[in-house]
């Protein structure tokens, strides 16, 4: 077993294991993929105001997230298709999490479904939503998600239409995998993902398969999400959904300061400041450059998170100190629970964790809770200026 000290190893290792169709899926960005590489390279542009002489006892990154104590500001993100990773992934991710005392969230295109989390799990999770035309599949989805005690919906609004991936095209990606060929000699090598796969009955969207009328052919992202997801959401619509779900709500996918001020007028618990991980708008700028014009224009009137590129615990810091209340990390546990599973999605939260915690102590500060732009060294033109 090699030695794992960093959410890279993981990624190594997740691809060695996990058939080529489903670590292209997760290891792409749209079109070019400008936005996704820059998702991660801009982090690197911020540094760190090394601090000394200041006492780096009784350090806590615990913090809260919506009102609700996390162990660390840092929630699994919703990622679609997460059982095809792992076998019964989903699962294994919310349990990983719940240990560690973080939020786990369940996409709406999950494998394993809300039903299945909830009873492998205590403690309530995160439901993310995404708007199908269907009404009577989101009024069921949004009922399952409160009888399975989800204690905050996470609506995602930046994928009413998908952005081209071109890998998964090419791969001719489906949930569960088709047997053409060339993905069965991929597959071939693949024998502990292939062993966990036989043993599982959870291969399809178990949110959708015997939930969602006439539809085509569930087994294909890209042709039902061209099929079903509302295109006609909108402002008005998020309102009605707010008063439909009743409970805490989260919006996800806000990237642009004017956006993030009409998240607010609808009453918006919180926002996730992010760019889908840089699937969606090919050539959008990285969410951590838009986060402090998006902190700056809301203030307290909404509670900021923020996801896109986050590999590191000193990246949460960056991304904390810089005003969001809490971070999501997407790739950065999938490639744990593709490498790993349960144990590595553990042992992905467990690096950042460890990074978080000696990157603050470094930077003189013990809790998590007051960190702020003081700690950073930010170039002057980070933001840039766009005409
Ligand atoms: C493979 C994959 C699938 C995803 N599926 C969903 C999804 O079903 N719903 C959603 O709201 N976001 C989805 N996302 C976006 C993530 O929630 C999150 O915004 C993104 O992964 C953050 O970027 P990071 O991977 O660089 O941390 C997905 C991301 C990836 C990588």
């Amino acid at each position: 077993m090699p030695v794992i000290t960093t959410i890279d190893d993981l990624r190594r290792l997740h691809k060695r294991r996990t058939p080529k169709m489903f670590y292209d899926y997760a290891e792409s960005g749209s079109w070019t993929e400008q936005t996704f590489r820059e998702n991660t390279s801009d982090f690197d542009q911020i540094r760190l105001r090394q601090r000394v002489a200041v006492d780096m006892s009784g350090r806590t990154t615990a913090s809260q997230m919506i009102g609700q104590d996390v162990a660390m500001p840092v929630a699994l993100a919703p990622v679609g298709l997460t059982g095809m990773q792992h076998a019964d992934g989903e699962i294994k991710a919310a349990k990983a999490a719940e240990k560690f005392g973080v939020p786990f969230t369940l996409s709406t295109m999950s494998i394993c479904s809300i039903e299945d989390v909830a009873e492998h799990t205590k403690e309530p999770f995160w439901f993310q939503l995404y708007v199908m035309q269907d009404e009577e599949f989101v009024d069921n989805i949004i009922a399952r998600a409160k009888n399975a005690g989800c204690s905050a919906l996470v609506l995602t609004l930046d994928l009413q239409i998908l952005g081209q991936r071109h890998k998964d095209l090419k791969n001719g990606l489906t949930a569960p995998p088709k047997l053409t060929l060339p993905t069965m000699l991929n597959l071939a090598t693949k024998w502990r993902w292939g062993m966990g796969m036989l043993q599982t009955k959870r291969r399809q969207f178990g949110n959708i398969v015997g939930h969602a009328k006439g539809v085509g052919d569930a087994s294909s992202l890209s042709s039902w999400t061209a099929e079903q997801f509302d295109l006609r959401l909108d402002w008005d619509k998020i309102a009605k959904l707010k008063e439909k779900w009743g409970g805490k709500l989260i919006l996800k996918g806000i990237l642009d300061p004017e956006d993030a001020k009409k998240a607010v007028e609808v009453g918006a618990d919180a926002i996730i400041v992010s760019n889908h991980g840089g699937r969606q708008l090919d050539g959008a700028l990285s969410a951590i450059r838009m986060l402090p014009s998006i902190v700056a224009a809301v203030g307290d009137q909404v509670e900021v998170h923020m996801d896109s590129g986050i590999r590191s615990g000193q990246d949460v810091l960056k991304a904390l100190a810089l005003g969001a209340k809490g971070t999501y990390i997407g790739r950065a546990y999938i490639y744990g629970l593709g490498a790993m599973g349960q144990e590595g999605v553990t042992k992905a939260l467990d690096v950042i964790h460890k990074e978080l915690d000696t990157t603050m102590a470094l930077c003189g500060r013990r809790d998590v809770k007051t960190l702020d732009r003081e700690v950073l060294l930010v170039p002057e033109d980070f933001e840039g200026r766009w005409a």
